[in-house]
């Protein structure tokens, strides 16, 4: 039976719509990702106020054979938030780009910028392993990370400085945001607190901010021993390394954050 038949076409058309969304939602992570390489969201933020696309590929750094794309990347990256498009004066039409709430969250120089986050997570190293999701699937690997590069996250992090300071740095980006909200908001929580050990605590944003503002409070940010390794710790901040599935330094609290828990 032809199940198209049994559909209207505005059903048939919804329905691969809805497919062609999915299909190509990574075409948003990965225009996002370029205009965060280029510089897009700085370039705009020093030039001031809304810019016209011909200032922003005169101050791109790119091929003149590709000026005629950057209308097609800033069109997606509007769509999806990232810009606005603003007339430059009240008397004028013609319109230019500029910053939104998101876009000065990746901003090289904002404090609390996802930036690294976003270069951390969109790695090739870390995108390669959803094309081996089904494959994983079907046989006894761990992780699909194992399928797709023959190793685990963290060996590879292990044998691989390079990425495992992309990955620190991606996580430490986090963790800025993260402390800043929760020092607003959730000061009770370390009421009391004598002791707290951050389980799988990075290179320690979270745990200086915490030992910081709680001086009361004796922090431990507990990673595996290459990660903490050369780390200084502070007056009510040490490092500790080890390996979580094996023993965990004792303390009144056990902090977890952002968990990929896998021990292969
Ligand atoms: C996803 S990151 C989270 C980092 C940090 N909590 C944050 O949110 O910014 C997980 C952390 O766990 C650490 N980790 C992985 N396996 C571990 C193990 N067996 N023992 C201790 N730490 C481990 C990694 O090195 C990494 O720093």
């Amino acid at each position: 039976m032809d199940l198209s038949l049994e559909m209207t076409s505005a059903e048939l058309l919804q329905a691969q719509a809805h497919i062609w969304n999915y299909i190509f939602s990574f075409i948003n992570s990965m225009s996002l990702k370029c205009a965060v390489q280029l510089g897009i969201p700085d370039i705009i933020k020093k030039h001031g106020n809304a810019m016209t696309l011909s200032e922003l590929i005169s101050a791109l750094p790119i091929h003149p054979t590709k000026s005629h794309c950057v209308y097609r990347l800033m069109r997606i990256l509007v769509h999806s938030g990232f810009f606005h498009r603003q007339k430059l004066s009240e008397l004028d039409e013609e319109e230019g780009y500029v910053l939104t709430d998101a876009s000065r969250l990746l901003l090289k120089d904002n404090p609390l910028s996802a930036r690294p986050f976003l270069l951390g997570m969109l790695d090739p190293f870390m995108t390669k392993p959803w094309h081996y999701f089904s494959t994983w699937f079907q046989n006894d690997d761990p992780t699909s990370c194992a399928t797709a590069h023959g190793t685990t996250f963290w060996d590879y992090g292990y044998h691989e400085p390079s990425f495992s300071h992309i990955f620190n740095d991606a996580m430490a980006s986090d963790a800025r945001l993260v402390t800043t909200v929760m020092s607003d908001e959730c000061k009770g929580v370390f009421d009391g607190l004598e002791s707290l050990v951050d389980v799988g605590g990075g290179t320690g944003t979270m745990a200086k901010a915490i030992a910081d503002a709680f001086p009361q409070v004796e922090c431990i940010v507990f990673d595996l021993s290459h990660v903490v390794l050369d780390l200084k710790g502070s007056k009510n901040l040490k490092y500790v390394g080890g390996d979580m599935f094996e023993a965990i330094p004792p303390a009144d609290a056990v902090l977890l954050k952002i968990h990929l828990l896998s021990h292969e």
